[in-house]
């Protein structure tokens, strides 16, 4: 009999979390709305929440408490997973306020250490803070600091109640901004006290990843340069960049997607066991495979980059605009919306295994998955004769939509002839699971509030994938325009990309072959 265990890696909360107050900066912000309020909300539903749970919308503009309450409820109506009940909202509403103040401003940092003294008077006891840094990053070490300086980020220290922030993506622009960033943080704050989120590690299928790898003996072995030919990682999105120009424009692919996002998928995929589940043990294994990355070949024949920037096309049958169309896009700018990168790591298991990453705005269709690519069996029976086509087994890892895993294998196809066929054995959440997941923020937001950091990017984590990183940026900047290829809405980006992978014997399967 199969057992079907129900355990997470993170435990949830306990019901001995302290009252707490979520401060988020940034509280009239676009993640507020469709995000971070959806994610209490639901978490609240499920009775995840401290009992006392207060949630303080800080920012710039004057609001008055009751419009704040409005705009939260708003948002939980628009994009909950879950509709909100008069009961439920009820019970959050009177918990709801907002504090106007500027960030670099120490003053109103003090008045809220105020407001905040003033809950845990009437509570009568110790109460967590969580700071959620949600502002745009020119302004994160000005928070930073001013949680610092007003005594905030020491509340309660070395306590179950010390306080915790959690801080938004991008975690600097380049190494040394990153750099920078860590040593405010290093300063005013103990490392467990910080939470800097990348919300693909909040997707259940990339939790996922570390169960099937280590709790399942069939892949150990054969997860290696043993039997896998390459791995592509590959995070595409159909849509452009929307009314998000301006803050993209000064980002571009792989500042937004690759150094975050892709690079966790990869750390994940290449990571060696860990000894155990904790936070720290993980992100060890995690920081251990980044540093391990040949630095990148960025010009002449062997280069390992490739960038391009969309023009109009048909996207799923409509017409799209051009990257330089785009709202908020200068004429002359030279940002990439896809960038692809082969990638090699100097260790004992990867030696020799090529790890192909992209991503782009408005390619073909929105996936992201992890291709691993097997070896052939030899030419002995099968592969040698055309007859006898074999295709290279694959195992694709689909962290969204469709979520699942697929396994090619090659089968006879039924008949007196012999012929070969790749089949798939599959598995989908949804069919499997059923839908209505908790998304990635709610399990984020929760893991913050227990201080369990397992699923946050460590300082030194995010300053190893800068450091990787930021010589193809400054190689970028360095050219200019030349080198930035021109792709046509709704395809699946330049064709150098194709190239990359052609002359090292592969080519992308994601939206290919699989
Ligand atoms: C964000 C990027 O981090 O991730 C966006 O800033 C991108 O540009 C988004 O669209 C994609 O996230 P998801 O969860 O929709 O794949």
């Amino acid at each position: 009999m199969i057992h079907k265990p129900n355990s997470s890696i993170n435990p949830l909360v306990s019901g001995k979390t302290p009252p707490t107050i979520v401060v988020i900066f940034g509280a009239s912000g676009d993640l507020t709305a469709r995000k971070l309020a959806p994610a209490i909300f639901n978490l609240s539903m499920d009775n995840l929440l401290p009992s006392s749970c207060f949630l303080i919308g800080y920012g710039r503009k004057e609001i008055s408490n009751d419009a704040f309450k409005d705009y939260i409820s708003d948002s939980i109506n628009k994009h909950s997973r879950r509709k909100i009940s008069d009961k439920a909202w009820e019970a959050l509403q009177d918990k709801v306020s907002f504090h106007a103040g500027a960030y670099d401003n120490l003053e109103d940092f003090h008045s809220l250490k105020r407001e905040i003294e003033t809950i845990e008077k009437k509570l009568n006891e110790p109460v967590q803070c969580l700071f959620y840094i949600s502002t745009p990053p020119s302004v994160f070490k000005p928070i930073l600091e001013n949680l610092g300086i007003s005594g905030l980020a020491k509340r309660h220290r070395n306590r179950e109640e010390e306080s915790k922030v959690i801080i938004e993506k991008p975690f600097g622009h380049d190494l040394a901004s990153a750099h920078d960033l860590n040593a405010i943080i290093n300063r005013r704050f103990e490392e467990t006290q910080v939470f800097r989120i990348d919300h693909y590690l909040g997707k259940e299928t990339v939790q996922s990843l570390l169960v099937q790898r280590f709790a399942n003996s069939i892949f150990e072995p054969i997860w290696n340069r043993n039997y896998v030919s390459s791995v592509q990682i590959t995070v595409s999105e159909n849509l452009g960049v929307g009314s998000r120009g301006g803050y993209y424009d000064r980002s571009g692919a792989l500042r937004d997607m690759i150094q975050n996002h892709v690079m966790q998928l990869l750390a994940l995929t290449a990571m060696e066991p860990p000894s155990s589940l904790d936070p720290e043990s993980i992100r060890n294994e995690k920081v251990k495979a980044l540093q391990a990355l040949k630095p990148i070949v960025l010009n002449g024949n062997n280069s390992e980059v490739v960038r391009g920037v969309y023009s109009q096309g048909l996207v799923d049958g409509e017409k799209a605009i051009g990257y330089l169309q785009e709202m908020g896009i200068p004429e002359h700018s030279i940002t990439e919306t896809y960038a692809s990168l082969c990638l090699h790591i100097e260790n004992w298991r990867w030696k020799g295994v090529p790890f192909y990453l992209r991503s782009g705005k408005r390619l073909a269709k929105k996936a992201s998955e992890i291709v691993v690519q097997f070896k052939r069996p030899p030419e002995i029976l099968f592969g040698k004769d055309s007859k006898y086509a074999v295709s290279p087994n694959l195992l694709v890892i689909r962290i969204q939509p469709n979520e699942g895993i697929t396994l090619y294998l090659n089968s006879k196809t039924p008949g007196l002839e012999t012929k070969l066929q790749p089949i798939e054995l599959a598995f989908g959440y949804e069919t499997t699971f059923g839908s209505n997941t908790p998304e990635a923020y709610e399990r984020l937001i929760l893991d913050a509030l227990n201080g369990d950091g397992t699923l946050f990017i460590r300082g030194d984590e995010a300053e190893t994938s800068w450091g990787l990183l930021s010589p193809v940026l400054d190689y970028w900047q360095d050219q200019g325009k030349k080198g930035l290829e021109n792709y046509a809405s709704g395809t699946w980006g330049p064709l150098s990309a194709d190239k990359l992978l052609l002359g090292r014997g592969h080519e992308w399967l994601t939206g290919n072959m699989v």
